[in-house]
């Protein structure tokens, strides 16, 4: 049943305490990747989701985006565009800002991937605050794209990350603590 594969992909996902540091509870997801049957799963959920809905691209947002993106744009035939940190991608770019805890960062992607009319699915591992879902969904509509929803496997539910989307849709395997 569905509940029983949300319930074997989230208990294979590893909780570190104080990583990267004091206070953070880091949910590692390289234990899912480590169960294949957890993370076909996974992967199942979202392509059953995803399959009819005219999507056109998976967006992957560095890094973990690139881990459940491909597989999931394969198996619904669409295109995969990876949204990177400033500075990786070789071709033309366009860019965008936004707000980290301290400071800022840059996400970029490759001008000409994503065309107007494109229906997008945004792909990521994790919601924490929203920010970085934001600047993607942002990058996605300066191009004239529509984005169809946000997916994650993990939502930090307290972080109210889904506020900060508005009424753009976000779908997610799994809400922790
Ligand atoms: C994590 C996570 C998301 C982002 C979510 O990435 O994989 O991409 O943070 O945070 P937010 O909702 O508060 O924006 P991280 O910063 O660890 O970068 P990495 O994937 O490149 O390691």
């Amino acid at each position: 049943t569905e509940d029983n594969r949300i319930k074997r992909i989230a208990s294979s996902i590893r909780v570190i305490p104080d990583w990267p540091k004091p206070g953070v509870m880091f949910q590692d997801i390289t234990t899912l990747l480590l169960d294949p049957l957890a993370f076909k799963d996974s992967i199942d959920l979202f392509v059953e989701r995803y399959k009819d809905k005219g999507i056109t691209v998976v967006a992957g947002v560095e890094a973990r985006g690139f881990i459940f993106g491909p597989p999931i744009a394969l198996a619904i035939g669409a295109k995969f565009v990876p949204m990177r940190k400033p500075n990786k991608l070789p071709g033309e770019v366009i860019s965008e800002e936004y707000s980290l805890e301290y400071g800022t960062d840059v996400m970029e992607m490759h001008v000409g991937a994503v065309q107007s009319g494109d229906r997008v699915l945004v792909i990521d591992d994790l919601i924490a605050t929203g920010g970085t879902l934001c600047a993607a969904i942002r990058l996605l509509e300066r191009v004239g794209a529509e984005v169809v929803e946000s997916a994650c496997v993990i939502e930090l539910p307290e972080l109210k990350g889904r506020e900060r989307l508005g009424d753009r849709p976000l779908f997610v395997l799994i809400k922790a603590k």
